[in-house]
């Protein structure tokens, strides 16, 4: 079928602070809406849920505006809905799920359920291509750190490791608020690292190799593809208390790059590690921290040296959007997919295993 030819399927994101409407046809990106929330957050150093959910009620309906300007439809051209169903923050998931319920209603179109996690996934269909498959995935985001077996990403996907304490994102996020950086501190703790200082001017970077930092579960005993980073984050907190009560300045752009250091290696370790013990020559990285710039260099260059592929989405579809969500569906649809009945229900703890609702 000629790609013009194929569904087009919008898609809703609420799992957290980001409104997101994409829209999709076949594996093409037509449009890209997103509304964040995240200023109004930033005074509390982390994502208030409620909050959350009033800001995606206020957005909604003009973010899916958006989306239908930029892609240059009416609700009209819509032939299925896709919405992450979980996991997330109930209240902001409830929100995408009824707004979802509605145009599917009101349109009279199939409504797809769909896992956030498989969705960031997914999304990297829009880039790069149809996935391989298997492929495995590294979802790194401030909820989730997984490492995942995905032989097919509509309705089979295994995990093999994740985090037991923080997730990658959360404790970026923690040490920015240690160095007084702001939030999200992802983003911020990369540009610190690199040099780039808050007025945009570009300074030495910062020594990656200052200071050694643990690195969590890498013990021969330690459960190999999991990750733990609550240890880390204390372990940075305590070094600055300590300096700061020494009275000298803390060197806030090596902390940045060590501590980036410390995560990106592990995470690039044991994603390898995950490949070869499945077989899989193909890497995919997925969710907010795969915006990071050192992790998408260091797992280019490891990955590289033992003849593993990486996929790294380009960053806006790294972090949350509808996008994704519109990708998974557009897969789920393009499989022939059952959809979900119309009375799916929002899950905030909805497993990776459960693909569509
Ligand atoms: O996937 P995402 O947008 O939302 C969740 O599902 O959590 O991920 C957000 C997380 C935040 O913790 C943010 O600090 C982190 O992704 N993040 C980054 C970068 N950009 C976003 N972490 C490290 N480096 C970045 N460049
Ligand atoms: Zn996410």
């Amino acid at each position: 079928m000629p790609e013009t030819d194929l569904p087009v399927v919008l898609g809703f994101e609420t799992s957290c602070d980001e409104t997101g409407v994409g829209i999709v046809r076949g594996t093409e990106l037509l449009a890209d809406a997103v509304a964040t929330s995240v200023d109004e957050h930033a005074r509390f150093g982390g994502v208030v849920p409620e909050v959350a959910s009033r800001a995606h009620l206020e957005a909604m309906v003009p973010t899916v505006h958006r989306a239908l300007e930029a892609a240059g439809m009416t609700l009209a051209d819509i032939d299925a809905i896709a919405v992450t169903a979980g996991p997330g923050l109930a209240g902001a998931l409830l929100v995408g799920v009824a707004a979802a319920k509605a145009y599917a209603l009101a349109l009279d179109k199939p409504i797809y359920g769909v896992n956030h996690l498989a969705a960031h996934v997914a999304v990297d269909q829009l880039e790069h291509g149809p996935l391989p498959e298997p492929c495995l995935a590294l979802l790194v985001s401030g909820g989730h750190s997984s490492l995942l077996l995905v032989p097919d990403v509509t309705s089979d996907i295994r995990p093999l490791g994740s985090t037991v304490d923080d997730a990658a994102g959360e404790a970026f996020d923690k040490v920015a608020r240690v160095l007084g950086l702001g939030f999200p501190g992802g983003p911020l703790i990369d540009r610190a690292a690199r040099g780039l200082v808050a007025d945009g001017t570009q300074e030495a970077p910062g020594d990656k190799d200052a200071i050694a930092f643990p690195r969590g579960l890498t013990g021969p005993h330690d459960p190999p593809l999991d990750f733990s980073f609550s240890g880390l984050k204390t372990a940075v907190a305590r070094w600055v208390e300590a300096r700061e009560r020494s009275g000298e300045p803390v060197p806030v752009k090596d902390v940045a790059a060590s501590f980036q250091e410390a995560v990106v290696d592990v995470l690039t370790r044991k994603a390898i590690r995950a490949c070869k013990e499945s077989g899989v020559d193909h890497l995919l990285i997925g969710g907010g921290v795969a915006a990071n710039s050192r992790l998408r260099a260091l797992a280019e260059e490891r990955a590289t040296a033992v003849g593993i592929r990486v996929r790294v989405p380009r960053p806006k579809l790294c972090t949350d959007n509808g996008a994704m969500v519109a990708a998974l569906g557009a897969e789920m649809v393009a499989r022939g997919a059952h959809p979900s009945p119309l009375d799916l229900p929002a899950d905030s703890s909805m497993l990776v295993t459960e693909v569509l609702v």
